[in-house]
């Protein structure tokens, strides 16, 4: 949190009508506990409706991950994951006892790989699981290699083995991919290659972390993502799934586990709840996807750098700020990712200088020290908001799903790196619950994931593996 000694410190000898401004945005941004409770109610419909035969905005995409890992699954496997900037190829050996050894290589994603063609994308991923295999493997391999396909945006799942995408998320836009189902696009990329590998499990890296964490403690309720994206995942009745009934196999009781991969960025795309200023919905407007991923615009990594860059913008406009300063680079969309915020939030010198350097060398622009500091108080009251409504999905899944205790298990840049996410994100779910212990002592706590995109995708291949070999589903019938 930011203390008010620090904030009155922070604004002092800001010019008044800049000053004026500084309050409009800490009243727009600053996302109260109540609004966060009546945010978190709508979610917790909205969680239902996904569910539901009609649907709703939260696609609540059924993982037909239908176990609980044991801990004792064992096995070699592949895992990939298509991240933001890289393509993170693991090998994994599940060692039961809770145990698990990893072996990994990134490839850097080409820059323009977010509007590449679908040729491109997936011949990328096969030349580089090539490398990986000739490397560790010279002198090839007995049997196909099993690997779990980590594809972190919305899928459709008929079947563990299969991902038919929704549509992108995070500003990918590849022609030829959406309304098409990813497995086969990648097996055939890795046949031409003759690459001795099989697909057997296609996975989100929320359910990934769901399942790596379980494995690891079996208190984990859920499996979060907190980075260019924001999502979660946690394991419901199979009963409880009213768009399933009817269309699972006999072997499913209706009181087992199935992992739901809620896609919840898709939060409130109806616009009802959420506090959204006109610089989200900028974003939103200016977007591969407008009217998509409302919530996750205004929270996830991939978007808070772009906040402040609007921001700045308006109030350069509006004649207040980088007077006689050439703003041509600041014009540039997406010019500032979440380091610009966090580095932002963490120069403590008095006057600012990382801020300034920051800022130079990315947009040449020289920040006078009132600029340096509306940068600062932009960037707490942009990540504030982020982290505390970041945990209304949190809450609504505890309070659907009747847990009085998790772990809450997350990964991703934000939640790993941005300065001081952890707590308020804690602090939030303490309004919305409103305990009065110590913190120390909060009953539903985010805790740190294992590694849900390696040893998470290899233990949902293992299960399926173990499920195929009982001759159990894994799909619908
Ligand atoms: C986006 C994707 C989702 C993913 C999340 C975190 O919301 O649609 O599948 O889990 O980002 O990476």
């Amino acid at each position: 949190m930011v203390s008010d000694t620090d904030r009155a410190a922070l604004l002092e000898g800001i010019d008044a009508d800049l000053l004026q401004e500084i309050h409009q945005y800490e009243k727009l941004l600053t996302v109260s506990g109540e609004k966060l409770k009546s945010i978190t109610k709508h979610f917790i419909d909205e969680l239902e409706k996904g569910l539901s035969v009609e649907g709703g905005n939260i696609p609540m995409i059924p993982g037909w991950v239908l176990d609980f890992p044991t801990g004792q699954e064992t096995g070699h496997f592949l895992a990939i994951d298509l991240g933001g900037t890289n393509l993170r190829v693991v090998a994994v050996e599940l060692l039961g006892n809770s145990k698990f050894n990893t072996v990994q290589h990134k490839y850097s994603l080409p820059d323009d790989i977010r509007t590449a063609t679908s040729e491109e994308l997936w011949s990328f991923i096969a030349d580089s699981l090539k490398k990986f295999v000739d490397e560790r493997f010279p002198n090839g391999v007995n049997e196909p290699l099993p690997l779990g396909f980590t594809f972190s945006y919305p899928a459709s799942q008929n079947a563990i083995n299969e991902g038919i995408l929704q549509r992108w998320t995070k500003g990918y836009d590849i022609d030829g991919v959406e309304g098409k189902n990813v497995v086969p696009m990648l097996q055939d990329a890795l046949a031409e290659r003759n690459i001795p590998i099989d697909v057997v499990a296609l996975i989100n890296d929320t359910t990934g972390t769901l399942v790596a964490s379980a494995y690891a403690d079996p208190e984990t309720k859920m499996g979060l993502i907190f980075g260019t994206g924001c999502n979660g995942a946690y394991f419901e009745r199979a009963g409880s799934i009213p768009k399933l009934n009817g269309l699972y196999a006999d072997d499913i009781d209706e009181d087992g586990l199935m992992a739901i991969n809620c896609e919840y960025g898709a939060f409130d795309n109806e616009h009802f709840c959420l506090p959204r200023t006109k610089y989200d919905v900028q974003i939103d407007e200016e977007s591969p996807r407008p009217d998509q991923q409302s919530y996750e615009k205004m929270i996830a990594g991939y978007y808070l750098g772009e906040l402040i860059r609007l921001m700045l913008l308006d109030l350069y406009e509006k004649g207040l700020i980088l007077k006689n300063q050439d703003i041509t680079l600041l014009k540039k969309s997406f010019l500032f990712d979440t380091s610009v915020p966090a580095i932002s939030e963490v120069d403590t010198s008095d006057d600012l200088i990382e801020i300034f350097k920051m800022f130079k060398e990315l947009s040449n622009i020289e920040l006078n020290l009132q600029e340096r500091k509306l940068v600062k108080r932009l960037s707490q009251l942009v990540a504030i908001r982020a982290s505390r409504l970041s945990v209304c999905g949190i809450a609504a899944i505890c309070q659907k799903r009747g847990y009085k205790t998790a772990h809450c298990a997350a990964d991703g840049s934000v939640y790993n790196k941005y300065p001081g996410f952890k707590e308020r994100a804690a602090q939030g779910l303490r309004d919305i619950f409103e305990w009065e212990c110590d913190p120390k002592d909060d009953p539903i706590v985010i805790v740190h994931a294992e590694d849900g995109s390696g040893a998470g995708a290899a233990i949902i291949a293992a299960l399926t593996k173990n499920r195929l070999a009982k001759g159990l589903s894994v799909g619908t019938k």
